[in-house]
């Protein structure tokens, strides 16, 4: 990819970089889903996206599992990143950096990023006494523990108590610079239940923070003590801008801020807020550099309503729902049923249910039923319809009109259920046009203009719908498209080429007699439900 120049049409967002202790689990599938939407959206709007995901390979966590399987860490990394790559590919996302915190020209980041907070006077040697959290890897208040010392968040984990030297960052010295920054930057921290969250906790008062190890080895020497080793969140965070390396640029911050910083979007779940919203925007500005634009920080999924993650064991298995049931299935439930922010649920039968009811019903059946009724009525042709002759009342050019910006700030916010809503509320008004308007007998009484007038919208307003709906289920929108007769695949990226442009595509009325319709064919198949 050329150089990019930060402007108004590039679109830099993260997921988290995620550990490697485990195979990914249905939580690191969910921000990364999350994160592919909101890159494919941009990349509909014509702008120049960077999708950046990866892992964190640092730390105890990471040690410790390698060493119960009684492998060298490296090794451990190397053979389980191919399981996130592999998943990625399975739920067709399209990143375009994979950043793994153990690179070697990662190393050089983090220790320019140092030497910079260094030279500034933003370390120094301490003593830290506390509760040491491993799955988390965060010193824990007393007060937060839950009983007998486990951990809130593993809370099957208890936590170990720590008494040892330490280099600190100076915090505290950016409590006021912080809030002067969440003052004047209010969309900084969504939604607005974390920007309170994060408020309350800055207002509380910053304390410093350890950022090295001792009796730690898996992680990059402190640069000016080679004793001790750099606390792995410090090293993660920089792993964000370590992606923005073009592949074959020096390994200089220089280099890496040339083109896509600041980052516009940070997504990450709500566990990890305060590292993003205010260790790391602290660490920047002890770095002299600007902040990113935004920190997401979505909920938690819960299965039948049981917490998951993988310390705690009870994770579900996102290859197996992606093999049985496809990506674009997994994609659309997620996002339609559990609103961006909050936690939700999952549980197989109300997804069964979701994916029946709006993919194969509702989209499905009324694309199958309309391109069957255009073959018999219309001889497969789409209607030659004169925009004009639909009137502004006619309910799905009425709705249709005004989806294309509805929707677009939906996915602006976030908030893809509420896109995934509108859409639907279009094909079920088509869907119900078609049951009130009766083609059949409108064909039958010979009022054949007025029979493809309502095919037409139809016909439209499906296409409309696959094409808002293209970011999340991408599989179904470019098949519902191909039938529609452009050759348009969603899940195809051609370098400096908007396949089908937001400008035009989102419009109500672009279909046109010219299309060559295709072979009507299911584009969801009904799953069988679980008895
Ligand atoms: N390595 C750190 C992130 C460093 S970013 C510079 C980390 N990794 S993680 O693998 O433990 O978690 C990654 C993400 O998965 C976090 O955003 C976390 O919120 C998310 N989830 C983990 N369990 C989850 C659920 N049960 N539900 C939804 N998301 C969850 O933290």
């Amino acid at each position: 990819m050329n150089l990019v120049n930060k402007t108004e049409k590039t679109f830099a967002l993260t997921t988290p970089l995620y550990y490697v202790n485990d195979v990914p689990h249905i939580g690191s599938a969910y921000t990364t889903i999350a994160a592919d939407v909101v890159a494919r959206f941009n990349r509909l709007q014509g702008h120049q996206v960077l999708l950046i995901t990866g892992t964190d390979e640092h730390g105890q966590k990471i040690q410790r599992s390698a060493a119960n399987l009684g492998k060298p860490p490296q090794d451990f990394c190397d053979e389980i990143v191919p399981s996130f790559l592999n998943l990625w590919d399975l739920l067709d996302i399209q990143y375009d950096r994979f950043s793994r915190t153990t690179a070697p020209r990662h190393q050089a980041i983090v220790k320019e990023f140092f030497q910079r907070v260094w030279e500034n006077g933003d370390i120094y040697q301490g003593e830290q006494k506390g509760w040491y959290c491993v799955s988390c890897e965060e010193f824990k208040e007393e007060r937060d523990l839950l009983a007998d010392k486990h951990c809130p968040i593993h809370t099957n984990k208890q936590v170990e108590w720590r008494d040892e030297q330490n280099y600190f960052f100076r915090l505290s010295k950016y409590q006021t610079q912080l809030e002067e920054f969440y003052q004047s930057h209010p969309d900084f921290i969504q939604p607005v239940s974390r920007r309170n969250e994060v408020f309350n906790f800055v207002a509380q008062g910053l304390q410093d923070f350890s950022i090295s190890r001792v009796n730690l080895d898996w992680g990059f020497p402190v640069p000016v003590d080679s004793q001790h080793t750099l606390y792995v969140w410090f090293d993660a965070l920089l792993g964000y801008v370590t992606a923005l390396l073009e592949p074959d640029a020096e390994a200089t911050l220089a280099n890496a801020l040339q083109s896509w910083w600041p980052i516009n979007l940070h997504l990450i779940g709500k566990d990890i807020l305060r590292f993003h919203a205010v260790y790391w925007p602290a660490m920047l500005m002890s770095a002299g550099l600007p902040l990113p634009d935004r920190v997401f920080g979505h909920g938690f999924l819960t299965k039948d309503g049981q917490k998951m993650g993988k310390t705690l064991g009870n994770t579900l298995d996102p290859i197996t729902l992606v093999e049985n049931y496809g990506s674009d299935a997994v994609r659309y439930y997620f996002l339609k049923e559990i609103e961006f922010g909050k936690d939700g649920d999952f549980n197989e039968i109300r997804f069964i249910n979701v994916l029946n009811a709006d993919l194969a019903n509702d989209l499905g059946n009324l694309l199958n039923r309309t391109l069957n009724m255009v073959k018999k009525y219309c001889a497969s042709q789409v209607p030659a319809i004169n925009q004009s002759a639909i009137p502004i009342e006619n309910p799905l050019k009425a709705m249709g009109l005004e989806l294309g910006e509805r929707v677009k700030q939906a996915y602006t916010a976030l908030a893809f259920n509420e896109a995934c809503h509108y859409v639907l509320s279009l094909v079920q008004a088509s869907n119900k046009f078609i049951d009130d308007q009766a083609p059949w007998s409108l064909y039958k009484q010979g009022k054949q203009s007025e029979v493809e007038v309502v095919l037409y919208a139809v016909l439209e307003s499906v296409r409309l719908a696959a094409y808002l709906l293209s970011p999340i289920i991408p599989n179904i929108s470019s098949d519902i498209y191909q039938q529609l007769g452009w050759g348009i695949n969603f899940n195809e990226q051609k370098e400096g080429a908007i396949l089908a442009p937001f400008c035009t595509h989102s419009t109500w009325g672009i279909l046109s007699d010219k299309q060559i319709l295709g072979t009507p064919k299911p584009v969801f198949k009904r799953i069988e439900t679980l008895k």
